[in-house]
């Protein structure tokens, strides 16, 4: 395995900014994905990689609520999957982080708006969401 830090590469990317782009026709938007993924063309984008928030009461530095109705937060990312799969070109990808408590609620979602499963691979963390009462999931999904 290559020692990056050894190679240099490790200061280089440091020195980089947060956005560096490899690719100058990339371009960035930032902000509300309900408002951005709208002005997208369809079937313009190859893949769409998205860590929503898991609606499990965690607090973000803005004003994001983590603590909603189930129904309601569903309602809200299939919004967002189905411009999702508006924007994806027809062999696009699109893979979708969701915590344990709604993983199985968001992949009946992503087939219901319409994707192809593929497969859900199970991200194995080390970390998970400290509990009082029930054993701490250490997991999440990517569906
Ligand atoms: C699970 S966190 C993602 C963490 C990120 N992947 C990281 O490693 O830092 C979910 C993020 O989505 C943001 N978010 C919530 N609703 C959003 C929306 N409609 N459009 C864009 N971002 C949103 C939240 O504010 C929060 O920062």
């Amino acid at each position: 395995m290559a020692n990056y830090e050894a190679t240099g590469m490790v200061a280089q990317l440091a020195s980089q900014s947060a956005y560096a782009l490899d690719n100058p026709a990339a371009r960035l938007y930032t902000g509300d994905c309900h408002s951005i993924l709208p002005t997208l063309p369809a079937r313009s984008v190859d893949l769409v990689v998205t860590d929503p928030p898991y609606n499990i009461g965690l607090e973000y530095n803005d004003n994001y609520d983590d603590d909603q109705d189930p129904a309601e937060f569903l309602a809200g990312l299939g919004a967002a999957l189905r411009e999702a799969h508006r924007v994806l070109k027809p062999a696009g990808s699109l893979f979708l982080f969701m915590g344990a408590w709604l993983q199985a609620e968001s992949l009946v979602l992503l087939k219901r708006v319409g994707f192809n499963f593929r497969n859900t691979i199970p991200w194995y963390n080390t970390f998970g969401q400290a509990q009082k009462r029930k054993f701490t999931p250490s997991w999440t999904a990517i569906h």
